[in-house]
C-alpha cells in the first residue's frame, strides 16, 4: 500500500468519491468538481491510498479551518476520510490499515505546512464516519452539534480548540406556495445528491412548488445561514444523512402541496 498526493489522472474518480460504479453518485451532478476547482485555491489537500496493484482504495481531504464548517485558527480540518468499503466497484479495502495511513500522512503534511493541529468531524453513533475512530487516533471532542461531533488534535500546547459554526437562519413559509430551499456547498456528493433529488422532485410536481438554491460556496452566505448543506421544505428541515431517496423527498413535498 502507498499514500500519494492527488494527481490529474485520479481527479475524476476522486470527484466521484471512488464510487464511479454507483448510479446514485451520478445523481450528485458535477458539484464536487466545481467545489474542487475553488477549494484547490483555498489550500485543499488530497491524499489517496493505493493498494499493491495501484488501485485507488482510499482518500482523505483537508483544508485550513477558515474554509471549513467550523471556526478556529491554525488548524487543518478533515472534510472527509473514506476507505472504499463496498463490495461493488473496486471492492472493500477497510480494516487493512489504509485509514490510519491516510490520517497519519495528512497530519504529517499539515504539520509541515505549519498547522498547529487537526480538526475533524465524526458521528456520535457507530455508523458512517464514527467520532470514535478519531478518538482511537488521539483526537478529543471539541464541540458537538446534534450527532455531529467536532474532534481535534493539537500539535502543541498553545492551540485553541475549534467550535462548530451553528445554524442561524431558516426559510419562512410563504402563502400559496411550497418553497423548497436547498443549501449547497458542493464538497460532499451525498449532500449534492439530496439537493438534486429535491430540485427534480420540485420541478416535476406542480408550478406552486418553488425550488430555491442557496450557494454556501460564498463564505458570507454560509456564515449568514450557519450551514453548508441543508434541505428545507417551507420552514422545516429535511434530514439529509443518510441521503433520503427521491421518492421520499417527493412525497414530503407533495404532502405540503396537498395542504395548500
Ligand atoms: C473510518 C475509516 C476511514 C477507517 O479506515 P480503515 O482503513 O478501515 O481503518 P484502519 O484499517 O486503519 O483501522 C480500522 C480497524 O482495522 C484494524 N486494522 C488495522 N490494520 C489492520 C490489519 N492489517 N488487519 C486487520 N485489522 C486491521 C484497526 O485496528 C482498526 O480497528 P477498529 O475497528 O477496532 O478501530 C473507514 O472505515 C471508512 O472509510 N469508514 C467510512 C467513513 C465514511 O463514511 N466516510 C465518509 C464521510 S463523508
Amino acid at each position: 500500500m502507498k499514500i500519494i498526493d492527488l494527481a490529474a489522472e485520479h481527479e475524476e474518480i476522486y470527484c466521484q468519491c471512488l464510487e464511479e460504479w454507483s448510479d446514485e453518485i451520478k445523481e450528485a451532478g458535477n458539484h464536487k468538481r466545481l467545489w474542487y476547482e475553488r477549494a484547490k485555491d483555498q489550500g485543499l489537500r488530497v491524499k489517496l491510498a493505493l493498494d499493491d496493484k495501484g488501485t485507488v482504495a482510499g482518500m482523505i481531504q483537508y483544508l485550513p479551518i477558515e474554509h471549513s464548517p467550523a471556526a478556529g485558527a491554525g488548524l487543518h480540518f478533515i472534510l472527509c476520510i473514506w476507505v472504499h468499503g463496498y463490495k461493488q466497484g473496486r471492492g472493500n479495502f477497510q480494516k487493512k490499515g489504509m485509514g490510519t495511513a491516510l490520517l497519519e500522512a495528512a497530519e504529517a503534511d499539515a504539520k509541515e505546512l505549519g498547522a498547529s493541529g487537526m480538526a475533524a468531524w465524526g458521528v456520535a453513533l457507530p455508523f458512517w464516519m464514527r467520532a470514535s475512530w478519531f478518538r482511537k487516533h488521539g483526537y478529543k471532542k471539541a464541540d458537538k452539534l446534534g450527532m455531529m461531533v467536532l474532534m481535534w488534535k493539537p500539535f502543541g500546547a498553545e492551540t485553541k480548540a475549534p467550535t462548530w459554526i451553528r445554524p442561524k437562519k431558516k426559510p419562512q413559509p410563504e402563502a400559496g406556495k411550497v418553497v423548497v430551499t436547498g443549501l449547497l456547498n458542493g464538497w460532499c456528493p451525498a449532500m449534492s445528491m439530496v439537493h438534486e433529488r429535491a430540485r427534480r422532485a420540485a420541478a416535476e410536481l406542480d408550478p406552486r412548488v418553488e425550488f430555491r438554491e442557496v450557494s454556501t460556496a460564498d463564505r458570507d452566505v454560509f456564515l449568514e445561514w450557519g450551514m453548508t448543506d441543508a434541505l428545507f421544505i417551507d420552514g422545516k428541515a429535511v434530514r439529509s444523512g443518510p441521503p433520503p431517496k427521491y421518492e421520499k423527498i417527493k412525497k414530503k413535498i407533495d404532502r405540503k402541496l396537498k395542504k395548500l
